[in-house]
């Protein structure tokens, strides 16, 4: 598709104004936090929809922030006009996730290699038929790597893309689990994995636990603002 910026969802008229590094939370007050809390030199670059959107530098390295709204409708937009008409090469979602097994809690942080989803976005999107798409390898693997020198514990593996937050039956979680090994649900990875991957272009996710559908544990919308510190310091290191 052919399209000139500004585009629908996004505001600024200059390219460069976006780094070819993008963290993406939910909340588009998460996005404001992190300008505010770590970043210097900040620019707000969006504003359309409360979408709010920042670029500043993080040990003197130019990164952006911006929020993607819940769910994949959400996310796929956002992402895909970032990549596709502001040559954004990576975009890292830094978001929440319920707990799907005994051995994680609250605050956990993972880091997602593949989404399995019932959703139609894929399909809908390009025809990709499968139920899984994927994080790109080379990514994680730094991910990781930043993960270890800063000494915090990730956790790996596939997660559940949902369409649907309450569901009906609650306990529908257990067979996602079970049947396709998924460790944690959220909503939006799967995706941000398929524009990556029909774009050419990196995806990562990286999330911190804030709920268990086994135990039962929440944490408070305030401690999700404001103690998600771990995973956007992993994050913010893929400043360049
Ligand atoms: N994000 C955080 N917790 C979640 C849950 N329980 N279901 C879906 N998305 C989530």
């Amino acid at each position: 598709m052919s399209m000139n910026i500004p585009t629908p969802h996004i505001e600024v008229k200059d390219k460069g104004v976006i780094a070819d590094t993008v963290l993406m939370p939910g909340d588009p007050l998460r996005a404001k936090f992190i300008a505010e809390k770590f970043l210097e030199n900040v620019e707000q670059f969006n504003s359309v929809r409360g979408m709010l959107g920042y670029t500043g530098t993080y040990k003197g390295r130019k990164i952006s922030v911006m929020g993607s709204g819940m769910g994949m409708p959400s996310i796929g937009i956002y992402s895909y006009e970032l990549y596709a008409f502001y040559d954004v090469k990576r975009i890292i979602r830094i978001g929440s996730c319920g707990a799907y097994t005994e051995d994680l809690d609250v605050y956990d942080v993972l880091l997602v290699d593949e989404a399995w989803s019932e959703s139609s976005y894929a399909k809908t999107q390009s025809g990709y038929t499968s139920d899984t798409t994927y994080a790109t390898p080379k990514l994680n693997d730094k991910l990781a790597n930043i993960a270890k020198v800063l000494d915090i514990p990730v956790k790996r593996g596939k997660i559940h893309s949902s369409d649907v937050f309450y569901r009906q039956d609650f306990n529908v979680y257990k067979n996602i689990r079970d049947q396709y090994g998924c460790m944690a649900v959220e909503m939006e990875s799967f995706a941000l994995f398929a524009n990556a991957s029909i774009l050419g272009k990196e995806a990562s996710c990286i999330l911190t636990v804030s709920d268990s559908l086994v135990k039962g544990d929440v944490t408070t919308s305030e401690e999700r603002q404001n103690s998600f510190v771990k995973m956007m310091e992993i994050a913010l290191e893929m400043a360049e």
